[in-house]
């Protein structure tokens, strides 16, 4: 039996990456998060193409996009990403990268660099994807589709302690406004926008804890085709 294809997207700090982890071990499939492909891309433009005033300077960065190899290799059963043989994990949830991804993100030259390395990886099933635009643009097929949603200022406190359990310095009245900024962003850009696939379960998970919502996916996943 073919492997299903889940796409699971929504808004920044809704727990997709976490989540999307543990459902892929217990169904046995591969986990991708696709936000840290734009956030490699981003900590790539801000060690090598910036202007005198440190701001990304975008043409530069399209001019770059050959010298850029992405790679997810497999450690402890998670994929790490690694960017030009270097082990990006912890530099890309950096503050500096946060404030800059959306920027990068709505390009349409880089969301046509990633595209086909998100397709090719779910060709032969048995993925769980993460992102903003997997349900309605990278794969738009997929078996299932789940949208993340939770309010503001529970996005803001899951976000907050995720940054001091990796030891990021953080302030939460500016991870709150970077939250607001990144959806805003995320949302109204022109390709490929934030947006619910209309097949896609939505769940808002303000008052669930994460094992909650993983039990609500798996459950949906039984009733939807028996799979679980
Ligand atoms: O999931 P995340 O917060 O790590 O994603 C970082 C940024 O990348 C987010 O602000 C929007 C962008 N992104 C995107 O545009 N499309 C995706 N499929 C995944 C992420």
């Amino acid at each position: 039996m073919k492997k299903p294809v889940i796409a699971i997207d929504g808004f920044s700090s809704t727990g997709k990456s976490s989540i999307s982890k543990i459902i892929a071990k217990k169904l046995g499939i591969v986990h991708l998060d696709t936000g840290a492909l734009y956030r490699g891309i981003t900590w790539f433009a801000l060690q090598n193409c910036v202007d005198e005033n440190d701001n990304i300077n975008l043409s530069e960065l399209f001019k770059s996009f050959h010298l850029i190899e992405l790679e997810f290799k497999k450690e402890d059963e998670e994929l790490v990403l690694f960017l030009n043989h270097i082990n990006i994990a912890k530099e890309i949830r950096s503050n500096e990268v946060s404030e800059n991804v959306s920027l990068v993100a709505k390009q349409k030259e880089v969301r046509d660099f990633l595209l086909d390395a998100q397709r090719l990886i779910a060709k032969n099933g048995g993925v769980i994807m993460d992102g903003r635009d997997i349900g309605t643009v990278v794969l738009p097929d997929a078996d299932f589709k789940f949208f993340l949603t939770a309010s503001i200022d529970e996005r803001t406190k899951r976000r907050y302690s995720e940054l001091l359990s990796l030891k990021i310095e953080a302030d939460e009245t500016k991870v709150k406004e970077n939250l607001i900024e990144r959806d805003r962003i995320d949302s109204e850009r022109e390709i490929s926008p934030l947006r619910q696939a209309e097949d896609a379960i939505v769940i808002d998970n303000t008052n669930m804890t994460k094992s909650q919502t993983i039990e609500s996916i798996l459950q949906y996943l039984t009733k939807i085709n028996n799979f679980y």
